[in-house]
C-alpha cells in the first residue's frame, strides 16, 4: 500500500504533479504524431523519474496509442539517466549530448550489459577518442552525428564536409558504428507565432533530408534519422524522411511552452507549492525563492513576461496578473502585475499558493521527488534523480 498524505499537511516548497493533465498531454502530443505517421522517442531529462515515464507508458496504454516506452527507445541528457532507466528495463536509449572522453567508460558499461546506447557528436576529433576508447575498452560505440538545424547551438550545417569525412574515417574501424544523424531544432524556443514554428519545424526537416540525401550520395546510410523538440513536434505538418522525432518537456508543459501557443496555460502539470511568509509594500513573500522555482526567464522575451511563475490558488486556479517577480535563494516576491496591493487578510501568513514554471526541466530539478496528486486532495510521493 503506497502512503498518501493530505496535500496541506506537506512541507514547503513541494513539488506537484498533476497526473491527468500529464497524461492529457502526453495523449495529445502521441496522436499528432501518430497522424503523421511518425515514431515519438520521449526525452527522460525532464521527468527523471521512472515512475513518470510508467505513467507516460499507461496514458499510451490507455488511449491504444503504443506499448510500453520500454519496448520503444527514450532519449537522455545525462548518463546518469540512461544508467537509471536502463536499471529499469529500458534497452535502447539515445544520449543526446555530445559526447566526452571522460565519459565512455560508463558508456561502454551500459553497452555491456546490452543496452543499445548511441552517443552523439560533431568533429572528427570525437570519433578519434571513441576509436581509441573502443579498442582499449574493445567494445563498438554506436553515433550519430549532430546537425545544426537552426543556429542555436551544436552540431555541423547539413552540408558540411566534416559530415562525410566522419562517416568516412568511422567506415574504417571496428570500434565505432555510424547510425545517422539527430537534430534539436531548440531555436522553436525562439519563435514569435505558430506559423514561425511551423516553418521551423519544416527547416529542421529539410536540414535531416539534406544531410541523409549527402550522406547517401557518398554511399551510406542513415540506420536513425532523428529530429525534434516539443514545439516542432507541436507543429509539424510532416515527418517524411525521419526515423524518430524527440520531444521531453511535453507531458509537464510549462509557462515557456504556453507563451509560443505550444499548449494552454491550464495544461501546466507540475506546480511548485509554497507558503506566504511576509508582506512587504502590497507584495507578498513565499517560501519558493530560486532554489525552487529555478533561476529560468525563459518568458522574459515572450510577449507577456511571466517573472519567474505564475501563482495559483491553493487548488490550482491561476489567479489572474499575479507573478513571482523576484527571487532570492529561499524568498519568492509575489506582486500584482498592475500594482494592485496584495493584502495580508486575503493572503494570511500560512496560505498556501501554487506556482507554475517558467520552464518544466529546470524546476522539476530543484527537487528530489514529485508530489504526485491524487482525488485533488492528496499526494504521493515519487522519487526523481539528478546531477551527471
Ligand atoms: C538534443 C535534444 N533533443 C530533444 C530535446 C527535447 O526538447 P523539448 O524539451 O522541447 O521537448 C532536447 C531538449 O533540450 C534536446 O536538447
Amino acid at each position: 500500500m503506497i502512503e498518501t498524505r493530505a496535500i496541506a499537511s506537506l512541507e514547503t516548497p513541494a513539488l506537484l504533479l498533476d497526473p491527468e493533465k500529464l497524461k492529457a498531454n502526453v495523449q495529445r502530443m502521441h496522436r499528432r504524431i501518430a497522424a503523421l505517421d511518425g515514431v515519438l522517442r520521449p526525452h527522460g531529462k525532464t521527468a527523471k523519474s521512472i515512475d513518470v515515464m510508467n505513467l507516460v507508458s499507461e496514458a499510451l496504454g490507455d488511449a491504444g496509442l503504443a506499448r510500453s516506452l520500454q519496448s520503444q527507445g527514450i532519449t537522455v541528457s545525462t548518463l546518469a539517466e540512461a544508467e537509471y532507466y536502463a536499471a529499469h528495463g529500458y534497452r535502447d536509449i539515445v544520449y543526446a549530448v555530445g559526447i566526452a572522453p571522460n565519459k565512455l567508460a560508463r558508456v561502454a558499461a551500459l553497452l555491456r550489459q546490452g543496452v543499445k546506447l548511441t552517443v552523439l557528436l560533431d568533429s572528427l576529433a570525437q570519433v578519434q577518442f571513441l576509436m581509441a576508447a573502443g579498442e582499449r575498452e574493445q567494445i563498438s560505440f554506436g553515433f550519430l552525428v549532430e546537425i545544426d538545424s537552426d543556429g542555436h547551438r551544436a552540431g555541423i550545417a547539413a552540408d558540411d564536409p566534416a559530415l562525410l569525412l566522419i562517416a568516412e574515417h568511422a567506415s574504417e574501424s571496428q570500434w565505432v558504428e555510424f547510425r545517422g544523424v539527430l537534430t534539436h531544432a531548440g531555436g522553436s524556443y525562439d519563435c514569435r507565432s505558430v506559423d514561425a514554428i511551423k516553418a521551423m519545424a519544416e527547416q529542421e526537416r529539410n536540414a535531416m533530408l539534406h544531410a541523409v540525401a549527402a550522406l547517401q550520395k557518398a554511399g551510406f546510410t542513415c540506420e536513425m534519422v532523428s529530429l525534434g523538440s516539443t514545439p516542432t513536434a507541436q507543429y509539424a505538418q510532416s515527418l517524411e524522411g525521419m526515423t524518430e522525432i524527440r520531444a521531453g518537456v511535453y507531458p509537464f508543459h510549462d509557462l515557456v511552452m504556453a507563451g509560443l501557443g505550444v499548449c494552454q496555460v491550464e495544461d501546466i502539470a507540475i506546480s511548485v507549492l509554497t507558503s506566504v511568509i511576509g508582506h512587504h509594500s502590497g507584495q507578498l513573500i513565499i517560501d519558493a525563492g530560486w532554489m525552487a522555482l529555478s533561476r529560468d526567464r525563459g518568458t522574459a522575451q515572450q510577449a507577456v513576461d511571466q517573472g519567474y511563475g505564475v501563482v495559483c490558488d491553493e487548488q490550482g486556479h491561476v489567479m489572474a496578473d499575479v507573478i513571482v517577480s523576484a527571487t532570492n535563494q529561499e524568498h519568492g516576491v509575489v506582486r500584482h502585475r498592475h500594482g494592485h496591493d496584495l493584502s495580508a487578510e486575503e493572503y494570511p501568513a500560512g496560505r498556501l499558493l501554487r506556482v507554475l514554471p517558467n520552464h518544466a526541466c529546470a524546476t522539476a530539478a530543484m527537487f528530489s521527488a514529485y508530489q504526485v496528486i491524487q482525488d485533488h486532495e492528496r499526494v504521493q510521493a515519487w522519487p526523481r534523480i539528478n546531477g551527471w
